[in-house]
């Protein structure tokens, strides 16, 4: 099978995939009182002990069982600077609405990927709460591949009377983005916060010497050991992102392509392959462009990911792969380990995406670093600790957000 085929397998099969299976992510429970710490430090510390309360209440609520040795627990900005992360983005989406649409429109907010759904929580509370007339004319939809975190995201609703006061605006759709069949013609707000990082993605090397691309296949023998195959032959969707990116990057040469002499050099190495190192390629996400181009053609997308990684696997654009195995995170060299243990998340290259985007729907975009964005829109008094750093801004730095302008 193709690599992203074994990506998406590992990831999302119903049965065993990684996030249908033991994914936790971890919640805080109260927002942390910020003005009441000293420093950035204490942040941390405070961090860690509701961490490990937290997994200590997870142990519990399985008195006969061992404790979870493989549990996978992680956390996002969502979760770890709610509701002030959501309420950041409530204020940009409130106020591009005011402005744009209303109230010639609905304020109609799609999020791809809601996790624990905290936040459309955050979203709709702060609605609600300032801006009433916006939220009488506000739907929110989440599509949710993991049938585990749509029931979860079901069950927030309804954690709360004040929660539950969003029900009727809230419809959970439990299928992924990429099984969408509606045209929705409307104007609408499409969210995708740390999505982009679990799309499947193929694998190509290159030639040394022609620098053509060769196709990563993979294959498992009847012992279940898992190979690599590089063939000449590229499957139609990788060849397209190779042309569209071509197309849409003016000047771009490729890292992995480099000096001919190198590489001329290189190839006179006895025993040394003929092919570079991998690349990792996100053909899954050039297809999501497609989708908001052909069923979303009024969409104003708003994405945050990582443009970094570290701990990947050896290649470039490469995927950290890890379990988490007695609480410790473990990272390994290589996505073909066994399927649904491991998170497989990879880095978003802005510089490649931003014009691809422009390129396949037409529309601009904008990409911000994390602390850029959310000093214009967070509450910056409520997030600083006493000594006057900012954890919500100094925090993932290795965070993107690119936004329809
Ligand atoms: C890393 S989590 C981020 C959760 C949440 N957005 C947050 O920031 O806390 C990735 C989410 O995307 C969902 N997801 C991944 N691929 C998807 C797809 N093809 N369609 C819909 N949801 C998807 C996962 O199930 C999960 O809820």
């Amino acid at each position: 099978m193709l690599m992203r085929d074994f990506i998406e397998d590992s990831l999302y099969n119903p049965n065993y995939g990684y996030f249908s299976r033991q994914v936790v992510i971890f919640s805080p429970g109260d927002p942390f009182n910020f003005n009441a710490m000293a420093s950035e430090h204490e942040f941390f510390q405070q961090l860690s002990r509701r961490y490990t309360d937290f997994e200590d209440a997870l142990d519990a609520q399985e008195p006969y069982q061992e404790p979870d040795d493989l549990r996978q627990l992680w956390h996002t900005p969502t979760e770890l600077f709610s509701p002030y992360y959501g309420e950041a983005i409530a204020r940009y989406l409130v106020e591009d609405y005011r402005f744009n649409f209303y109230p010639y429109h609905d304020l109609n907010i799609y999020e791809m990927g809601a996790g624990n759904g905290t936040m459309m929580l955050n979203i709709l509370d702060f609605i609600r709460d300032e801006y009433p007339e916006v939220y009488e004319r506000t739907k929110y939809k989440i599509i949710e591949i993991s049938t585990q975190l749509a029931t979860l995201q079901q069950q927030g609703l309804g954690a709360s009377s004040y929660a539950r006061g969003h029900s009727d605006k809230v419809e959970i759709i439990n299928r992924s983005i990429f099984d969408w069949d509606q045209y929705v013609s409307s104007p609408c707000y499409f969210l995708a916060l740390e999505v982009f990082d679990n799309f499947a993605h193929d694998a190509i090397k290159y030639d040394f010497e022609t620098g053509e691309p060769y196709q990563s296949q993979v294959i498992i023998d009847s012992r279940g050991e898992m190979f690599e195959n590089y063939t000449r032959k590229l499957d139609p969707l990788a060849r397209q992102f190779l042309e569209r990116r071509q197309a849409a990057c003016e000047n771009y040469t490729h890292p992995l392509q480099g000096s001919r002499l190198m590489h001329n050099l290189r190839s006179l190495v006895p025993f040394r392959s003929s092919l570079s190192q991998p690349e990792y390629i996100p053909t899954r996400l050039m297809q999501f462009f497609y989708m908001l181009y052909q069923k979303f053609p009024n969409h104003k997308l708003i994405s945050s990911d990582f443009n970094v990684l570290s701990d990947a696997v050896p290649g470039y654009n490469a995927p950290v792969v890890q379990t988490r195995y007695k609480r410790q995170m473990i990272p390994v060299s290589t996505p073909l380990v066994h399927q649904g243990y491991f998170d497989i998340l990879f880095p978003t290259d802005f510089n490649v995406i931003e014009p691809m985007y422009t390129a396949i729907t037409g529309r601009f975009a904008r990409t911000y670093s994390h602390e850029d964005f959310m000093s214009g829109r967070a509450d910056i008094e409520e997030t600083q600790t006493r000594n006057g750093e900012n954890p919500l801004l100094s925090w993932y730095k290795n965070a993107s957000v690119m936004i329809t302008v």
